[in-house]
């Protein structure tokens, strides 16, 4: 049995760090773990200028003063979206990618794409440039039940923007389905996915179980077993297509428990662990680094990060809750013993 396990420094391809006193309190989780993270947009108003941009990754810096972190910034689409902020952007070495999310489909999306044929010049822009575009998918129609909104979404927006942009690089986020999977594997090899640790670890039985749990809420929401066990097969595979985005977001214990809980799982401080137990149940250790520390740079044409991490075989208590913002906020997994432990560099 395997007790030390040595990576190289691995990377988060999508994170949501927050602002002010959360974003203090959570970024130096992430940067514990990860070399850079690609940093979701969706603050309070959105990220869509490149002077925003700019001045949340000075914030975000400035509450890392210890850290070689890079944050690597997206820009938040909405309708006509303008092709030349994001070829400046981009070429300005601001934007990594640009973020889609279908309006109101999640946390902070009022401002988001209402109507997606208006995105198309800015989508043949980033084609051009090789800029990503990485996509929250579900539809946001009241009609369709919530866990087929990410399985429709690829029938009513998601094929039609590859078949219309062959050469655009997607990058699906936070995959939930059999469906998307096969999406996936059968497009180009400028399509690629990104996978959450909880959606590898919960089915959507977690959000019942004798009582309804808030902290395993979160968008999209946890699908069936059949389909966590096929983003398990696909994430573990060693395809070049998958690799980790934590999806990590926080949310004060206050927001999450409530008679309207907000959407969102905060997994930041336990991540490596909690995907290190996954590719130990699917006797695949030996390609946690692929999907953790090389996948994602090949995509984005990113170069490997430098140095390596360990992770120890070793009883690791997951706390009830952590202090953050003057309040506290609820870990994924909190109060379980998890059997892998992050120690830092190598
Ligand atoms: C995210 C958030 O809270 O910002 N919530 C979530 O459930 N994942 C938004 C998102 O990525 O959908
Ligand atoms: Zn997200």
């Amino acid at each position: 049995m395997m007790n030390r396990l040595v990576i190289r420094r691995p990377d988060d391809w999508h994170v949501h760090l927050r602002d002010g006193a959360m974003l203090e309190a959570v970024a130096p989780w992430t940067a514990r773990q990860f070399a850079r993270a690609i940093v979701m947009p969706n603050l309070v108003p959105p990220v869509i200028s490149v002077a925003a941009a700019e001045a949340y990754r000075t914030r975000i810096l400035a509450a890392l003063p210890l850290s070689d972190f890079t944050p690597l910034m997206t820009c938040y689409l909405v309708d006509r979206a303008e092709p030349a902020e994001l070829v400046r952007g981009f070429e300005g070495n601001v934007w990594a990618a640009a973020k889609l999310y279908p309006a109101h489909a999640t946390t902070n999306s009022a401002h988001g794409v209402t109507d997606m044929r208006t995105l198309w010049p800015a989508l043949a822009a980033m084609e051009r440039i090789g800029m990503p575009l990485l996509v929250h998918g579900e539809v946001t129609d009241p009609d369709v039940d919530i866990f087929d909104r990410e399985a429709v979404f690829i029938d009513r927006v998601l094929a039609g923007v590859v078949r219309d942009f062959p050469a655009l690089k997607v990058v699906f986020e936070h995959i939930t389905t059999a469906e998307a999977v096969a999406f996936v594997e059968a497009a180009g090899p400028n399509v690629a996915a990104t996978v959450t640790p909880h959606h590898l670890i919960i089915n959507r039985n977690a959000l019942f179980a004798s009582g309804l749990r808030p902290h395993f809420y979160c968008l999209p929401v946890a699908k069936r077993e059949r389909h966590r066990l096929a983003v398990r097969k696909a994430a573990t595979s060693g395809s070049l297509k998958f690799f980790l985005g934590t999806d990590s977001a926080p949310h004060t214990v206050a927001a999450k428990e409530s008679s309207c809980g907000c959407a969102g799982i905060f997994n930041a401080p336990y991540a490596m662990e909690a995907y290190a137990a996954v590719f130990e149940e699917e006797g695949a250790l030996d390609r946690l680094e692929g999907f953790a520390s090389e996948h994602g740079p090949r995509f984005y044409g990113l170069p490997l990060n430098e140095g390596h991490v360990t992770l120890e075989r070793a009883k690791n208590e997951v706390p009830a809750s952590l202090a953050a913002a003057g309040t506290s906020v609820v870990p994924f997994q909190a109060g379980e013993t998890l059997r892998w432990r992050f120690a830092g560099p190598a």
